[in-house]
């Protein structure tokens, strides 16, 4: 196996009571207790950029910062081996804030994997859809597999105990399979890169 690989988990609700904040911990858990990864949070809602409002794109001014906030998020974004975003859907899109980081980059995330947890009534499918376009241009590769929160099963996952730990315990195997995915495109892009 290659050194540990740096998972950047990527949550993109900026609500202040949110639901994210379950899937985060459970998430976050799943993914130390591997063993095989680093795991590193970046939170949108900290998130201190303006309104994307840069002279030139980051796909020509490579690494260009204009502030500290972009340097400081660049800087976490360069050191990740993969993403694993956690997206909402608001209006059967991806969160406002979450486009407005992506924008704000390039050159960080270039030939890099990114998997999505969705949650909402439909399991954020719509907004990971969306989101694989997106990370297209980024030149990103996108992981197939992708796990799903439905609507139905918010109650239980907001009653927490065991009613929260039936609901994810049925998706823990398919957050083991997607996971596996990222990091085998981990591996594969980095020695890529690297070559
Ligand atoms: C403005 C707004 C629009 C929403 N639109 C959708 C939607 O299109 N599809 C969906 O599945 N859920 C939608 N929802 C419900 C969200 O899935 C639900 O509020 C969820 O808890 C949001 O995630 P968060 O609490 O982590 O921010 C919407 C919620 C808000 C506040």
């Amino acid at each position: 196996m290659t050194d540990l690989r740096r998972i950047l988990v990527i949550v993109s609700s900026t609500r202040t009571e949110r639901f994210a904040d379950h899937l985060l911990a459970w998430v976050t858990s799943r993914l130390t207790e591997r063993g095989d990864l680093e795991v590193e949070v970046l939170d949108v809602r900290d998130v201190d950029l303006p309104l994307y409002d840069r002279p030139r794109p980051p796909a020509v001014a490579r690494r260009e910062y204009m502030n500290d906030a972009e340097r400081s998020i660049g800087a976490r974004l360069d050191a990740a081996d993969g993403y694993l975003v956690i997206t909402n859907e608001y209006n059967h899109g991806y969160s406002a804030g979450l486009k407005n980081l992506l924008d704000h980059f390039f050159a960080e995330l270039e030939h890099k994997p990114v998997a999505f947890l969705g949650y909402g009534n439909v399991g954020g499918s719509r907004a990971i859809e969306q989101l694989r376009q997106v990370v297209a241009e980024l030149s990103m590769v996108s992981v197939r597999e992708t796990v799903h929160i439905l609507g139905y099963q918010f109650p239980s996952v907001r009653a927490g105990g065991d009613a929260a730990r039936e609901v994810f315990a049925s998706l823990e195997p398919r957050l083991t399979v997607m996971v596996d995915h990222l990091l085998w495109w981990a591996d594969a892009l980095r020695a890529a890169r690297e070559a």
